[in-house]
């Protein structure tokens, strides 16, 4: 047994926890494979601190680096430097929401800016945080990575020390971040001539993300989550949608919700594939939202011009031209035009712009608490953006919803792509009855499944 085996206490948990362990674990390993060596920008306002569970919000960021995530953190310290201004009794004003900072205010800024990265370095440092990562260290890193400009005076108003982003040290940070450190910004940025500026941290979040063209930007927000207070947003946006609602088109009550998505929408559109917009009040959000396949908050997507639907009848022509070459080259089997119209109801298409790009086939068997995922293709200009992978995950879904509990698939040439994605080789005996007798001999296929058991909470 080595030390990692050892339970740091006696273990007072039954073999049904175990268990619940393991299922877990088992449904996390694709994501956490999936995310490893990714690059995620994370804002963490200030009002965070104050919150019941904020070291262990901190202890799972570090979770994440050691599960290999290439992580920045900018943060937030809005409460904090309101609290050093009353403390100091600076006046500070604020023009349409925006802090001027006087010499005297900078100097407090500083102050309590400082005193919260070290306050978050400690939770980094503590033994809770090593005993989480198993006695693995988290190392950070902070400095002057972000290079800033003076917001100057707008309609006669001097805003002094209140500054914005001009750009971010992206060689340093990824210097830092493959030493395997996690990279910690704040809302203070240095121009070249020396002088020292407030800056916007959500503003700096996004910037930072779409220059160091990261994976991942999750913003999170204090209270219930996004799709909790306002349901019509829903736990999915594509871009185009989120700055709808950030710009007012549809209607969203709470401007800071509308700023959220606003920053989402641009950094998708700056080449960010996906934003997370997460509650840091709501326990263990972030493992769920980047480590389960229901997550916990609202996702804003890039891959926004497609969108993925139910196939009608009226699709029948742009399905059979995506797959006839295919099943022409004994990739995929072959269909006539009216098994596909008998069967449309099972079909699901990706569309961009009027074109069929990519569709698949769910097909359930309820008696079996199964479905098979049978005819999936993606046009061969859209291949290797996770396309196939984004089909499978809103297959997953819609199974999981459906009280399903397995998914198949049958495949003579695609075994490897479904193994990495959870996948396992199965046998003939392991399909459902009905499906057993319809298989074909001749094709030989690989018979693959995966189980889609929900993560338990
Ligand atoms: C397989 C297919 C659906 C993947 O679509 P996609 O949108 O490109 O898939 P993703 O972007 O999610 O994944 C791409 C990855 O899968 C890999 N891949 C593609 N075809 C593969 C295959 N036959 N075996 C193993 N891996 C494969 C790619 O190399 C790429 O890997 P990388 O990210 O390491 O470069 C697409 O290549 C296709 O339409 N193929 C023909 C039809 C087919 O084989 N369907 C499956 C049987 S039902």
């Amino acid at each position: 047994m080595t030390s990692a085996d050892q339970h740091p206490k006696p273990n007072t948990r039954g073999p049904q926890d175990n268990i619940a362990s393991a299922v877990a674990l088992r449904a996390s390993a694709p994501y956490i494979r999936a995310h490893r060596g990714r690059t995620a920008v994370v804002h963490l306002p200030g009002e965070a601190a104050y919150e019941p569970g904020f070291s262990t919000l901190i202890e799972d960021l570090a979770l994440l680096t050691s599960l290999g995530m290439r992580l920045v953190v900018v943060l937030g310290a809005r409460p904090q430097i309101n609290v050093a201004l009353n403390n100091a009794g600076v006046e500070t004003r604020l023009v349409d929401g925006i802090r001027v900072t006087s010499s005297h205010a900078l100097a407090e800024v500083k102050k309590a800016v400082g005193a919260h990265i070290i306050d978050i370095e400690a939770i980094i440092s503590t033994s809770l945080a090593q005993r989480t990562l198993g006695g693995a260290a988290a190392a950070t890193a902070s400095g002057n990575f972000t290079v800033a400009k003076p917001l100057g005076v707008v309609d006669g108003v001097d805003f002094e020390h209140t500054g914005e982003v001009r750009r971010v040290d992206t060689a340093s940070i990824h210097a830092a971040l493959d030493r395997g450190q996690i990279l910690l910004m704040s809302a203070i940025g240095y121009s070249p001539s020396g002088e020292i500026f407030n800056i916007f941290t959500e503003d700096l979040a996004t910037f930072a993300a779409i220059e160091l063209q990261a994976d991942k930007l999750i913003l999170l927000h204090g209270g219930l989550g996004l799709a909790t207070r306002v349901p019509a947003v829903g736990r999915q946006l594509a871009e185009p949608q989120a700055q709808r609602y950030a710009s007012g088109v549809n209607a969203l009550p709470e401007s800071s919700d509308r700023s959220l998505l606003g920053h989402a929408a641009r950094a998708c559109r700056g080449g960010v594939t996906r934003t997370h917009v997460v509650s840091f009040a709501e326990p263990d959000a972030v493992l769920r939202e980047i480590y389960s396949r229901d997550g916990a908050g609202t996702m804003v997507s890039a891959g926004g011009y497609d969108t993925l639907r139910k196939a009608t009848a009226d699709d029948l022509t742009g399905i059979l031209a995506l797959i006839e070459p295919l099943a022409e080259a004994g990739v995929l089997v072959e269909r006539s035009r009216e098994t596909i119209e008998l069967d449309i109801d099972y079909y699901r298409v990706m569309v961009r712009d009027g074109l069929i790009i990519a569709c698949a086939a769910l097909v359930p068997y309820p008696d079996a608490g199964a479905a098979e995922l049978a005819c999936v293709a993606v046009h061969p200009d859209y291949r290797g953006q996770s396309r196939a992978a984004e089909l499978l995950d809103g297959a997953e879904r819609e199974a999981a919803a459906a009280g399903l509990t397995r998914l198949f698939a049958l495949t003579t040439r695609t075994p490897h792509w479904f193994i990495e994605h959870g996948f396992a080789k199965a046998t003939r005996k392991d399909l459902p009855v009905r499906r057993q007798s319809l298989y074909n001999e001749q094709r030989n296929s690989t018979v693959l499944i995966k189980s889609i058991s929900t993560i338990p909470n």
